[in-house]
């Protein structure tokens, strides 16, 4: 009596069933052949990673040679903004400028557009993080007409 009606339990079985060779056909297909190798990763994925070109040379590289900019940065209340989060990935610039080898000078930022990326007011800022409005503050006024970027406490 309880089993009356178990056709319906193989139409069931029999979809699950296709559904799982699906699976394990695509699961070949598509995963790379190296997967797993050295656990739940592509180990060719850090090799190609590492062959990419570095676009960021670190603090460290501007100091060896802007040292005034380091100096001046010291006390200021931007000594702990990366000299790259404001001028952008700069390594092409500095192997140029250690090898001796022709490169563009780098574009100043403009200090409208920049400042404001940081000190305009957004949800989630920190209260401790110095924020302004904008238009309040500056109207169409360019921030660094007050304010020097790598030390810009006015007072
Ligand atoms: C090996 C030395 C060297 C390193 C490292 C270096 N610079 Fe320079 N940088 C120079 C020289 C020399 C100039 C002037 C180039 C010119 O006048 O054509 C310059 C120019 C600049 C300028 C343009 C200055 C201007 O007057 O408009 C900026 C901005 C700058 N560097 C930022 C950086 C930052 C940020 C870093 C770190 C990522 C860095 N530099 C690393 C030597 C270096
Ligand atoms: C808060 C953003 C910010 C940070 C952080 C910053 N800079 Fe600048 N920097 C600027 C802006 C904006 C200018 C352009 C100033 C101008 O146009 O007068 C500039 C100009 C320069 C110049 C051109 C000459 C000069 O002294 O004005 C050099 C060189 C330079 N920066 C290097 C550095 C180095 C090296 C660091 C890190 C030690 C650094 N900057 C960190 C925003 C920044
Ligand atoms: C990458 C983000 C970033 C950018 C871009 C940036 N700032 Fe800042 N600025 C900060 C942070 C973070 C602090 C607070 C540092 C601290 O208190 O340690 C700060 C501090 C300041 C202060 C000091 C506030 C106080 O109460 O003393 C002024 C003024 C200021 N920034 C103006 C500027 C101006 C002008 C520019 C454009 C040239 C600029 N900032 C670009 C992140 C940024
Ligand atoms: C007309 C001059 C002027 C201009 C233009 C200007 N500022 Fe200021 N800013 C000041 C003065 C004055 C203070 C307060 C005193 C100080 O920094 O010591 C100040 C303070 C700040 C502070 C600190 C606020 C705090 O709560 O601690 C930030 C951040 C700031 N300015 C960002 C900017 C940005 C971003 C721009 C460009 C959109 C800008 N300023 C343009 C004059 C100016």
């Amino acid at each position: 009596m309880r089993f009356r009606d178990v056709e319906h339990l193989f139409r069931l079985a029999a979809i699950f069933l296709a559904g799982t060779l699906v699976f394990v056909v695509a699961k070949a297909e598509m995963r790379p052949k190296d997967f797993g190798k050295d656990g739940h990763y592509r180990p060719a994925a850090v090799d190609e990673i590492r062959a990419r070109a570095i676009s960021y040379a670190g603090q460290t590289a501007c100091a060896d040679c802007h040292s005034d900019v380091v100096d001046l940065r010291a006390q200021a209340r931007h000594k702990a903004v990366a000299c790259e989060s404001c001028h952008g990935p700069l390594a092409t610039h500095a192997t140029a400028m250690s090898d001796g080898t022709e490169a563009a000078k780098p574009v100043r930022p403009d200090g409208r557009t920049l400042c404001v990326r940081c000190h305009a007011a957004k949800t989630g800022k920190p209260k401790r993080y110095p924020i302004v409005d904008i238009k309040e503050h500056a109207g169409d006024e360019n921030c660094l007409s007050c304010h020097k970027p790598h030390d810009p406490r006015i007072s």
